[in-house]
């Protein structure tokens, strides 16, 4: 052991608690390196009394590579229940999500790091049902919210006691399935004397990029998911500016529908997967180009969106094809790759011409910051690969930082809801005790932000067919 390491460890011998000494023991045998080169530079008084040391170590690991990253997430694991009482206590928020068909929770810490997590997805029931049926979604969620909440702290290695506030998405969605998780949420709270934190699923969405990158207020973002399409401008945790929004359907309603009517999931590679998953596996297949869809609201000088025609086009070109091959029954066509590249690019189209825009009137309007551009992109049909990769040749042409979640974080799950809670816990907003608990709204509709999409309108930007114009 050399002198600078023997000198730190006797002074934390000195003047730390039984608790820390604990976890910077475990970190020093994981890395004497990081020992030596930074606890003797380091001003050891200012950290001693905080567990906040603990985690600089733990980010500065991670950082400098030194050591494999599962490892410091076992060591982590392994260590936490000595870290989670006492004076430097760790904060945790659980996220319970049950706003549309999946039952989800999770428990993330104040870094973002995912602590437990679980989730139960009624995808499969809602495929072979043919769409989303409200009673059916409430079921499941009563069926499973109890184990999917439990299996969360328990992965955790936690206690619902160690948990500092409960977040649970309160808007938008059906409202029957919102209310099973905020009544679960409720009377958690009540039994352990916890906050709740109401979400807005949208917000949530929109934010889950700041968990697992750097990305500042303010940025442009689209969300693109089966309830929902917009553009927005995200100024805080709570701030928003809607910059256009859909007219009609959703584009994973699109993709959905779509996938029904050409009947997919009877081919054995689609079993299991959601609509668009299924669309954009097949049009991997096909050639974008065979079928020319119509372009959307090309004269709207606005940021809104519209996919009912596109739904509609693919509708009557299914039934033209397959009345021309002479495919019936569950039978499905043998050009369906052709049929799905082509729809996938009919939206893909649409979104960036709409993004074009949004990009346009935040430089007039001197929105974003010229350095620092950022678009990020989330909800279930950002997990489509084609679409990030379509909208990253606008985002060069811009000079925009494009940032997507990882596709697990852009569909719906209570991670992003827990990490909302932990942006407004940083901020203390929107903590609701126990006996305001009346206070807790559900709303089904609820839109996000400030509406600006008549502004958008009075800006009157053209947008030209072609970025290279
Ligand atoms: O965000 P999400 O999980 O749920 C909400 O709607 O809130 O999004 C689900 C939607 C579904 O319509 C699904 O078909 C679509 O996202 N989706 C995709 C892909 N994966 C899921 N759409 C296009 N391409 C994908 N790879
Ligand atoms: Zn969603």
């Amino acid at each position: 052991m050399s002198a600078p390491l023997r000198h730190a460890t006797f002074s934390l011998m000195s003047y730390s608690r039984y608790r820390f000494i604990k976890a910077a023991t475990l970190e020093r045998r994981t890395n004497l390196y990081l020992w030596n080169t930074k606890l003797s530079s380091l001003d050891l008084s200012c950290y001693l009394k905080s567990y906040r040391f603990y985690c600089q170590c733990h980010r500065y690991l991670l950082r400098s590579n030194k050591i494999n990253k599962s490892k410091v997430a076992q060591l982590h694991g392994n260590n936490r229940n000595n870290l989670s009482t006492g004076a430097c206590t760790p904060r945790y928020v659980i996220g319970i999500e049950t706003s549309c068909d999946d039952t989800g929770a999770a428990v993330v810490d104040y870094h973002g790091n995912i602590i437990g997590e679980a989730l139960n997805s009624q995808t499969r029931i809602h495929v072979e049902m043919g769409g989303i049926i409200p009673i059916i979604a409430r079921d499941l969620h009563k069926q499973n919210i109890t184990n999917v909440v439990d299996e969360a702290i328990k992965n955790a290695k936690l206690s619902y006691q160690d948990i500092e506030a409960i977040a649970v998405t309160t808007e938008p969605g059906l409202a029957l399935s919102l209310f099973i998780g905020v009544n679960h949420a409720k009377m958690l709270a009540r039994k352990y004397r916890k906050p709740v934190i109401p979400i807005h699923h949208m917000e949530a969405h929109a934010l889950t990029v700041r968990m697992v990158e750097r990305v500042e207020f303010p940025y442009l973002v689209l969300l693109v998911s089966g309830g929902h399409c917009l553009l927005a401008l995200a100024q805080d945790v709570n701030k928003f500016l809607l910059l256009g929004r859909s007219l009609d359907d959703s584009p994973g309603d699109a993709f959905d529908k779509t996938a029904r009517q050409m009947k997919l999931k009877n081919l054995k590679e689609c079993a299991g997967l959601s609509g668009g998953a299924a669309v954009e596996l097949m049009a991997k297949t096909g050639n974008p180009k065979s079928f020319q869809f119509p372009g959307v609201l090309s004269q709207n000088r606005d940021c809104n969106f519209s996919f009912s025609g596109l739904k509609f086009h693919a509708k009557s070109l299914i039934l033209q094809e397959e009345l021309k091959q002479g495919i019936d029954g569950g039978n499905v066509l043998p050009n369906v790759g052709d049929i799905c590249a082509s729809f996938q690019d009919g939206i893909v189209k649409h979104l960036v011409h709409r993004i074009r825009r949004g990009l346009l009137y935040t430089e007039l309007k001197q929105l974003l910051s010229e350095e620092n551009k950022t678009l990020v992109v989330s909800g279930g049909v950002a997990s489509n690969m084609y679409i990030r990769q379509e909208i990253e040749k606008l985002c060069q042409h811009f000079n925009c930082r494009l940032v997507c979640p990882p596709p697990k974080l852009c569909t719906d799950n209570g991670i992003m809801i827990a990490w909302n809670g932990i942006e407004k816990l940083k901020r203390e907003i929107d903590l609701v005790q126990v006996n305001d608990f009346d206070e807790i709204d559900l709303k089904p509709r609820s839109p996000l932000g400030i509406d600006m999409t008549e502004d958008v309108i009075r800006a009157n930007i053209k947008v030209r067919g072609k970025l290279s114009v």
